[in-house]
């Protein structure tokens, strides 16, 4: 059985790390934040973890010969620390093949949008919220899946739309899409520590009793 230890991967400002560890401590995701991966020397997230003395290691494709080789040493310190789950929060760079595989279907990922619609490579951050702006859609929200070898394309375990429609701004739907990924990402980690999904196909279902 994976060990209730997270690893969460996060590249930029890490709201969604801290809310994570808060929802952690407070008991309502029964599994300890044992690590966070960056690939960003300057990621807000590495303040947030060294305040609260969660170990912190950077994996900058920089630092090594190529991206297989930084594969190899990320799944290593992933074993090594006895990781059972991964949570990319804001992560950008794409999960290597060996790491999907050894953590299959232990991955979640969250996307600020509702998949399938407005995924893909180059749809992250602000690009996304642009793109639902443009494309004037009357829904946007957020999507908590499990995470495969191609972007935003895994399993959907998650989801909760809310009405853009008196929205004049992608900033503003971010700020009200953020609100909702705090609201849904720890009930899918929690669902996911608890081994409470159950993938049939390309569906997740979600079985047993909630414990709280
Ligand atoms: C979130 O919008 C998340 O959906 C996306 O990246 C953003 C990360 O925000 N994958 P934060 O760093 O957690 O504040």
């Amino acid at each position: 059985m994976a060990e209730n230890r997270i690893a969460i991967f996060a590249s930029g400002t890490g709201s969604n790390f801290k809310n994570i560890i808060e929802k952690s401590s407070d008991g309502f995701i029964p599994a300890t934040i044992a690590l966070l991966i960056t690939d960003n020397y300057t990621a807000g997230a590495i303040e947030i973890a060294k305040n609260l003395n969660i170990p912190v290691k950077v994996f900058s494709k920089k630092d090594f010969l190529n991206r297989e080789e930084l594969n190899v040493q990320l799944l290593n310190t992933l074993k090594d620390m006895r990781i059972g789950y991964i949570v990319l929060a804001g992560y950008l760079k794409l999960i290597g093949a060996n790491i999907v595989k050894a953590y299959s279907n232990k991955i979640l990922n969250i996307h600020p949008a509702l998949l399938p619609a407005f995924g893909g490579k180059g749809m992250y951050g602000s690009n996304v919220h642009a793109a639902v702006y443009q494309q004037g859609v009357k829904v946007s929200g957020a999507t908590v899946h499990l995470v495969n070898e191609i972007y935003d394309a895994g399993s959907i375990v998650l989801q909760k739309a809310i009405s853009i429609e008196n929205l004049t701004s992608p900033e503003e739907i971010a700020k009200n899409v953020l609100k909702i990924e705090h609201e849904i990402y720890p009930i899918a980690i929690k669902l996911l520590v608890e081994n409470r999904l159950r993938v049939v196909g390309k569906r997740v279902e979600i079985v047993g009793e909630d414990s709280n």
